[in-house]
């Protein structure tokens, strides 16, 4: 029997859930970070009650704990410091979505990564959902041919009501950031399937509407969606979709390959996989549906989140840690999975110009990057740095930015 690894998490949202995945697949989860009182307080007393956890409301404090993995959930926009210091301190590290903020700070993550001993895990999990792996699987086999275009959407519109259980204020990240930039959950699927990497991106943006009063009666300054159209390094091209606020919801993602095309669409969550009569003798069935299911060994993983694929995570993470293997979405995926967000607004902002998408496995790439810190963080902003918005400054209305205190103040109350 393996001796547990001893996990903590850092930031309880998410992570909490995170945490208890990883006990699923033998981890120990036995301490907790959170800033956040309410939220602690619910944790401790719910999620995890009379478990021996140790709580803690300082990253630097619950770092000196008798850890072996930490898994990084704080604010989507500071993953990477918090995975340095976490590497620095000789912890494995899960980090969730983006990997990184800037590409300056993709400079830095990869260098600490490369000069630690430990694993970093990037915790992307779409690629990881029962169409996902089934379409890994017949692509891998070879089954559909050569990737030639794919399509990769990811819709999750909200409310002002939805937003205030997620944000604390304006200055929140998912309050404001680029419609370009949480572009894993789209991109990852596209590069796990085909095991191609992205290396060139063009960004187009659908703006902010102010016809919606879904956006006009809250605080996001949000645009309503984009476009990345990538390059492959197959040459096929993917167009994908992050995180949109359409009247949608869901995943749709599709492979045309040249025996056939697979597609996953979430109102349909049958996998969908099409072969033209012309390249078979005798010709196949056109289409088939079917509800693809986990392998046997993985049968456990349905019963946690996000269709099971958060189980793969951490049990990769944890695969990796024990085999000392190089993990299955390691530093140079994560880093090309995000960077097209951060470039692909870029782009969108210079009127969907190509820009290439750097290889950082190729160390002499970084230089140009190194001192990029280009961001949109409303926080921060500075003459020749962007707005999270197209449209620039986005205004909330006092009457919107009240009408949220109210409604944040109720969710709060209601943790208790
Ligand atoms: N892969 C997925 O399906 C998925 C789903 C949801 C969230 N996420 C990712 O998980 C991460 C966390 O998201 P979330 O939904 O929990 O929302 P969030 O970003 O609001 O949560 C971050 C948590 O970290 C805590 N935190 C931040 N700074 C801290 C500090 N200095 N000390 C202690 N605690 C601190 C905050 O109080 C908060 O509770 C984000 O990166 C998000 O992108 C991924």
């Amino acid at each position: 029997m393996d001796t547990p690894i001893r996990v903590g998490v850092y930031g309880a949202g998410r992570g909490a859930h995170l945490g208890s995945v990883a006990q699923k697949v033998g981890m120990k989860l036995v301490a907790i970070c959170e800033s956040f009182g309410p939220l602690l307080n619910r944790v401790r007393k719910k999620s995890f009650a009379g478990e021996d956890i140790t709580y803690y409301r300082d990253y630097d404090k619950f770092l000196d704990h008798d850890l072996d993995a930490v898994i990084v959930a704080n604010y989507a926009t500071e993953h990477t410091s918090a995975v340095i210091k976490a590497l620095a301190a000789d912890k494995h590290v899960l980090s969730e979505c983006m990997a990184m903020f800037t590409m300056a700070e993709a400079v830095q993550l990869v260098e600490a990564v490369e000069a630690s001993e430990k694993v970093y895990f990037f915790a992307e999990n779409v690629p990881f959902n029962a169409q996902c792996l089934e379409m890994t699987r017949l692509y891998k086999n070879g089954d559909m041919g050569d990737f030639l275009y794919g399509e990769a959407e990811y819709i999750h519109p909200g409310t002002p009501q939805s937003l205030a259980t997620l944000v604390s204020g304006p200055s929140h990240w998912r309050a404001w950031i680029p419609v370009t930039y949480y572009c894993t959950h789209s991109l990852g699927p596209v590069m796990m399937v085909t095991d191609t990497r992205p290396v060139k991106v063009n960004g187009f943006l659908v703006p902010y509407d102010f016809n919606d009063p879904k956006k006009t009666g809250g605080i996001s300054k949000r645009d309503t969606a984009s476009i990345l159209m990538c390059t492959m390094d197959n040459s096929a091209l993917a167009k994908i979709m992050p995180c949109a606020s359409l009247r949608d919801h869901g995943y749709r993602i599709r492979f045309c390959c040249n025996k056939g095309t697979m597609e996953y669409n979430q109102g349909q969550p049958q996998l969908r996989v099409h072969r033209e009569p012309f390249d078979f003798d005798p010709p196949k069935e056109a289409n088939t549906f079917y509800m693809p299911e986990f392998p046997e060994e993985f049968k456990q993983a349905a019963t946690t989140g996000h269709g099971g694929a958060d189980y793969f995570c951490a049990y990769y993470f944890a695969k990796a840690i024990r085999e000392g293997s190089t993990p299955l979405i390691d530093v140079y995926k994560a880093i090309d999975m995000t960077s097209v967000g951060i470039l692909g607004y870029r782009s969108a902002l210079q009127g969907g110009i190509p820009l290439e998408v750097p290889d950082f496995r190729d160390k002499t790439v970084r230089e140009t990057y190194r001192n990029d810190d280009w961001n949109p963080d409303p926080a921060r902003h500075r003459e020749g740095m962007p707005f999270p918005s197209i449209l620039g400054d986005i205004p909330i209305s006092d009457e919107s930015m009240k009408r949220f205190d109210e409604l944040r103040k109720a969710h709060v109350e209601g943790m208790n």
